[in-house]
């Protein structure tokens, strides 16, 4: 048994708005292995707390562990030279129509052994640790046939059981059509045979679908959300990214746990997530890279939509895994109030992977991920985008990230 003590705790519980992150100053969080047994004022703590093993959190900041709920994490090569040629104004789809983008990062990923993509994204989970983040959705999607989707797939499985993040896997075999295939025979092979083969294999828990022009319509989507359900996996989407194609609609109909992007989501589209329970996720990091206007989360929260939000980490429309960066952009961009997007990033990303009944705020039962942040308040570290304020990472109960050398117990 462990405390930690001597911080301002934000709960982060799913009820009440997206605005209330239920801060308890001068608390102290009891942890067992790995779940947490006590959550309260420090005064409050029982009798029999008082003399076990104790951290001293300082006065800093304790945060559930944070979420990112959307990454392509595992890929092969880079693409910088890309990015330059968007700066200059080459559009993200005019690239991809002349079989650059998401289609050299395909040839690069099938080129990769299986070893040094795990090694490569284990490296980028540590990193991402050190930030504060506890539970990463990884997606395939590079690979584009049976052998390279597994085996990027494979990889998720691995990290899953030898490192402390939490994984959550997502199967994107319909993220393009591969070069060598015509449209029809590659939506067949989704269905007929990738699908059931990640499923039987327990490799993936999601189905994700790239719906774009660029990419799959609606109704080469149906057949493929309609088998995945069928094999047992839960939906998720990339909608209404590059232009308004009632994706969100889609989602909505489908029962999709979250509908991510939405950069150009209509007015249907608001009316159909609200009256459905899809989280709705924004990626700004997506949405500066590709220069798109944001997407206006204040109509989503304020109709009463769950926002998550998470950083899209891949090679091409948003190249890093910075999980603060991204929350400073939830405020600047997407116009979210700091505990809002304090929320986005725990309960809500737990949310849009059907996992908040075990993480996502600190209470009594659930998981002990957590973070403790050097910062006076949360709006203080979402404005004051400095180095790394998170001092603790703690995963089941185990302390994965020490930021200062002395001791903190
Ligand atoms: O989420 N939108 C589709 N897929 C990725 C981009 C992938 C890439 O550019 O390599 C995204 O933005
Ligand atoms: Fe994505």
């Amino acid at each position: 048994m462990i405390k930690i003590e001597n911080i301002n705790l934000a709960q982060c519980l799913d009820e009440g708005s997206q605005a209330e992150i239920h801060l308890i100053n001068d608390a102290a969080v009891v942890w067992e292995k790995d779940l947490i047994v006590w959550v309260g004022k420090k005064d409050h703590l029982p009798q029999q707390y008082q003399k076990i093993e104790t951290i001293d959190g300082k006065h800093s900041l304790l945060l559930p562990g944070l979420i990112d709920c959307h990454t392509h994490l595992s890929f092969g090569g880079w693409r910088s030279a890309e990015f330059g040629e968007r700066v200059a104004g080459v559009p993200y789809s005019e690239i991809t129509k002349r079989g650059g983008g998401i289609s050299s990062t395909v040839k690069a990923t099938r080129e990769a052994n299986e070893e040094d993509l795990y090694v490569r994204s284990a490296r980028f989970l540590q990193k991402m640790r050190s930030l504060g983040v506890t539970t990463v959705e990884c997606k395939s999607g590079y690979g584009l046939s049976l052998k390279d989707e597994i085996k990027l797939l494979k990889v998720y499985k691995r990290l899953s059981i030898s490192q402390p993040s939490r994984i959550v896997s997502t199967f994107l075999g319909a993220h393009l059509v591969p070069k060598e295939s015509t449209r029809e025979d590659y939506c067949k092979l989704v269905t007929d045979t990738m699908i059931p083969e990640v499923a039987k294999s327990e490799l993936a828990e999601f189905c994700d679908i790239f719906i774009d022009d660029h990419a799959f319509s609606i109704d080469e989507a149906r057949p493929i959300v309609a088998k995945a359900k069928e094999c047992g996996l839960k939906i998720k989407l990339h909608v209404d990214q590059l232009s308004s194609g009632g994706g969100a609609e889609f989602a909505a109909e489908c029962g999709a746990t979250s509908a991510d992007h939405l950069e150009y989501i209509s007015e249907q589209g608001i009316g159909a997530i609200k009256h459905s329970s899809t989280v709705a996720v924004s990626l700004p990091l997506a949405t500066l890279y590709t220069f798109q206007k944001p997407l206006d989360a204040r109509a989503l929260i304020d109709a009463g939509v769950d926002v998550a939000l998470a950083t899209d980490f891949n090679p091409g429309s948003a190249p890093s895994y910075h999980m603060p960066l991204t929350m400073m952009l939830g405020c600047t961009l997407n116009r979210m109030s700091p505990a809002e997007v304090l929320k986005a990033v725990t309960i809500k990303a737990a949310k849009a992977l059907s996992k908040n009944d075990i993480i996502g705020s600190i209470e009594v039962g659930k998981k002990a991920d957590f973070v403790l942040i050097n910062t006076p308040s949360i709006e203080h570290w979402m404005y004051h985008f400095s180095d790394n304020a998170n001092r603790l990472t703690v995963i089941n109960g185990e302390i994965v990230y020490k930021a200062i050398k002395e001791s903190l117990r």
